[in-house]
């Protein structure tokens, strides 16, 4: 893959936030490139070998909840071989079990493809016993089941790819209908892992466009109306601060994004499709130098978040539009209620939220549920209640 380097870099205490990159070539070929030699050079080539070298360390987590059986089998389809996808299921088991439906498409596509998987479902009473015996109890329902929630399935996925020995996390809706899309997604996080300096690094995919038919005609819009809203707020935020106006994020709700376990193991979570703006105010709350780190290894190092612009169009399933503000009003909540959030965000965020009609006057944006980070888990305590034999199959490579 051939990739820009970074033209810019917004700097918040150890984090990198680094601005959009280009994709040149999906292949850039195999032969060396003098250029990169020079220490002037503005792109980066990646070998097929680190490519290949990362992704043999990365685990593809795909949250699903009653998606489409023929998407699900294009995501895997577009999955380089060797990522091992772990699939956190949400879907019904009555009347019709789609689950199992699931497991069967799953372990027959990988049986052709001669790959190795994992297929879990977020309701099996395995993981809420192994969370219960960790005391992680927050993640739990009241009925002591794993709460419902593309956050939840996610944080399964990585304590599994923690556990299988994945150096790298990467996440892919399942609703996705171009294989070559999810390609791309993937190749560009393990492109930009391949070169990242530091341990502690994020990738997170801005869709190129997102085709739409107007008037008979397909138009590619570029931003949806959350990511417009989301980003506009995380760069107030970062303006704050700095005291210099910034539009350096533009991923502010990247549901493609991938991390370091490492860093994944640290980072505090929070539920629902609040998760992937959450990433950057608790990057900003333990690393960002304003609250006192919990982690001054990690505060010596950078941690790097890259932001890459794919080639690809991005075409998922359509959601109404109360869906919409449910995730305008979660996103903007957890900026919101960030003790790192200056007063004057606050009624900016405050006047938003009243203006699209998603609060009323005299209320205040939901207070959002947040998960410890991961690393407080004692994972040997935790797998010793899951019997993995039932869900994977490591028999084929
Ligand atoms: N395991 C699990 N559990 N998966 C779930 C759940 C759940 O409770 N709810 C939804 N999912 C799965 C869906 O099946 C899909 O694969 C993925 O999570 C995303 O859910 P969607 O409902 O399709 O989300 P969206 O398309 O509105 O939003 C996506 O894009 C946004 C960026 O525009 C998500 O990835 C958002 O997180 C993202 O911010």
């Amino acid at each position: 893959m051939r990739i820009e380097l970074p033209r810019e870099a917004e700097r918040f205490g150890s984090n990198l936030f680094y601005g959009v990159q280009k994709i040149y070539e999906l292949d850039a070929g195999s032969s060396q490139d003098t250029e990169f030699s020079s220490q002037f050079h503005v792109v980066h080539k990646i070998s097929p070998e680190k490519i290949y070298e990362v992704e043999s360390q990365m685990a593809i987590i795909i949250p699903v909840k009653n998606e489409r059986l023929k998407l699900l089998e294009g995501v895997l389809c577009g999955i380089p071989h060797a990522c091992l996808p772990i699939i956190v299921s949400n879907s019904t088991r009555e009347p019709t079990n789609r689950f199992r439906m699931e497991y069967n498409a799953v372990d027959n596509f990988c049986r052709f493809a001669k790959k190795r998987y994992v297929i879990v479902h977020q309701k099996d009473d395995y993981f809420s016993n192994a969370f219960e015996a960790t005391h992680y109890q927050e993640i739990l329902n009241e009925q002591g089941m794993v709460k419902n929630g593309k956050a939840e399935g996610m944080i399964m996925g990585i304590l599994l790819a923690k556990f299988l020995g994945k150096k790298y996390v990467g996440f892919i809706d399942a609703d996705n209908f171009f294989p070559g899309a999810v390609f791309e997604y993937i190749r560009i996080y393990s492109s930009t892992f391949a070169s990242a300096n530091s341990i502690f690094s994020m990738t997170r995919i801005l869709w190129h466009s997102k085709p739409k038919v107007i008037d008979s005609n397909l138009f590619f819009a570029k931003w949806g109306r959350v990511t417009r809203i989301t980003n506009n707020y995380l760069n107030r935020l970062i303006s704050l601060y700095t005291g210099f106006e910034t539009d350096v994020i533009k991923t502010g709700n990247a549901g493609e994004h991938a991390m370091s376990i490492d860093l994944a193991m640290l980072l505090d979570y929070s539920a629902g499709f609040s998760i992937e703006t959450y990433h950057f105010i608790n990057l900003i709350e333990q690393f960002g130098g304003i609250l006192e780190s919990k982690h001054p290894d990690v505060m010596q190092n950078a941690v790097e978040i890259y932001q890459v612009e794919s080639r690809n169009p991005h075409l998922h399933e359509v959601k109404n539009e109360e869906h919409i503000k449910e995730m305008i009003e979660h996103s903007l909540s957890v900026i919101f209620h960030s003790p790192i959030s200056p007063s004057e965000l606050k009624k900016e965020i405050l006047r938003e939220l009243k203006k699209l009609k998603i609060i009323e006057k005299e209320n205040s944006p939901i207070q959002p549920t947040t998960y410890k980070a991961l690393q407080s888990i004692d994972l040997h305590k935790f797998f010793c209640k899951i019997d993995l034999t039932k869900y994977c199959n490591f028999s084929t490579n």
